[in-house]
């Protein structure tokens, strides 16, 4: 795709759950990318409340628009053409976003391309900094910017969120195959619930992350087989500290599939958590260490699967994207993985463009404007805006 590759000018929205966000991407450069969150809101439900992420998307939508087209430098008739989520998501998040993509498409008269959000997070890493782009922080560990779109193909997309986990063969830009994914929660959506166990706040992965990350040198997680399940337990390196039995099982380690599961290590560390507390107080050393725990068993789940591929497909490279690549753990242990191999890996550039937002979904409608050009209408692109009315709240292929 390097040769020709084109830059088109995309004003793109998201509100496939709790994120109102819209952007301006010149290309694979993001021009803006306003993201405001209803964390607060949500909070102190623990979850996304549907009704509420409606209410809170339409109150927004106007306004982001406006904010992502200005800081942007950008007046409407520069666009070339509008994208939108149209799944998988809450379909009454979701119809906000599609309603106002329309709405402008239809004013202006340029094309709507309707994307799948899972293929945002999929092209994430492909995003690039721009010099407007001062309030986008540097991940200073992805260093490994595109400069060419010579790549070779196929490649392993791990895309973990809050509400998929899933292993997608690339074949090329825009032609995916989802071989592993989830058979129950997502990985993201199991660190929310274990954090709410032991009330440290939502959402957990970042907690529980940020937990993990402050005793780390004091502990060490032990993986062992009994009866040919795998477990890990927590060790303490301080011989002073006496920490209490904390073992998870580490889910599906026996199955021959690419699959992950989730629902059961949710079950195990409620059990877990129980037990501890019936026996003494959960300090914040327990809390830490549970958190490491975790942590531990869930990326090694995923690496597990992530191995079963690499010895069956000859993957050149492997892309990250959704919520839980904001770990810096867990970049650095599939990081550890694609050295051993030789892998090229990807992940974004910074850590807003891991969680739901707009520019990935820009930056994938432009991957779709180079393949499919502007006559693509099988492929999600309308030059008529009013075409579209569908809204897939779970396309089959999550792709
Ligand atoms: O991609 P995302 O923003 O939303 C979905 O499309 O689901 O992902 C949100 C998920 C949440 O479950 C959150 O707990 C998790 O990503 N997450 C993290 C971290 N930051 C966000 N998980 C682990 N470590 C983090 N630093
Ligand atoms: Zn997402």
């Amino acid at each position: 795709m390097s040769s020709g590759f084109k830059s088109y000018k995309i004003l793109s929205i998201d509100t496939s759950c709790d994120e109102t966000s819209a952007s301006v991407t010149n290309g694979l450069k993001i021009l803006s990318n306003i993201q405001p969150s209803q964390m607060k809101i949500h909070s102190e439900f623990g979850g996304v409340v549907p009704s509420l992420a409606k209410l809170e998307h339409k109150k927004k939508i106007h306004k982001v628009v406006d904010r992502a087209l200005k800081q942007s430098g950008t007046d409407i008739t520069q666009l070339d053409a509008i994208a939108v989520t149209y799944g998988p998501g809450l379909a009454i998040a979701l119809e906000i976003g599609i309603n106002k993509a329309k709405e402008i498409a239809n004013q202006i008269t340029k094309p709507l391309i309707t994307i799948n959000h899972m293929e945002g997070h999929l092209l994430s890493s492909f995003g690039q900094r721009n010099a407007i782009n001062n309030h986008l922080k540097d991940n200073t560990e992805s260093k490994d910017l595109l400069h060419s779109y010579d790549i070779k193909f196929p490649n392993l997309g791990i895309l973990v969120s809050g509400g998929h986990s899933e292993f997608i063969l690339v074949k090329d830009f825009c032609e995916y195959e989802k071989i592993g994914e989830t058979l129950d929660d997502s990985c993201g959506e199991c660190f929310d619930k274990c954090a709410r166990i032991m009330g440290i706040g939502y959402p957990g992965g970042p907690v529980i992350s940020d937990f993990a990350k402050r005793n780390r040198k004091n502990i060490k997680i032990e993986f062992f087989r009994k009866n040919t399940s795998l477990y890990a337990r927590v060790l303490s390196i301080n011989r002073q500290t006496i920490l209490p039995e904390m073992v998870l099982p580490v889910p599906m380690s026996n199955s021959g599939d690419f699959n992950l599961s989730f629902s059961g290590l949710k079950t195990a560390f409620s059990d877990l958590y129980k037990k501890i507390s019936e026996k003494q107080k959960i300090n914040k050393e327990i809390v830490m260490s549970l958190s490491n725990l975790i942590e531990a068993v869930a990326y090694k789940q995923i690496c597990m699967k992530i191995e079963k591929i690499l010895e069956n497909y000859s993957i050149n490279e492997i892309w990250l994207g959704g919520g839980v690549v904001a770990s810096s753990k867990f970049r650095s242990t599939v990081r550890a993985m694609s050295r051993q191999h030789n892998l090229t890996l990807r992940f974004p550039f910074s850590k807003r463009l891991t969680t739901d937002n707009a520019a990935m979904i820009g930056i994938a409608a432009n991957f779709r404007l180079n393949k499919f050009g502007f006559d693509g209408i099988k492929h999600g692109i309308y030059v008529n805006s009013k075409d579209f009315d569908l809204i897939d709240r779970d396309p089959s292929l999550s792709l």
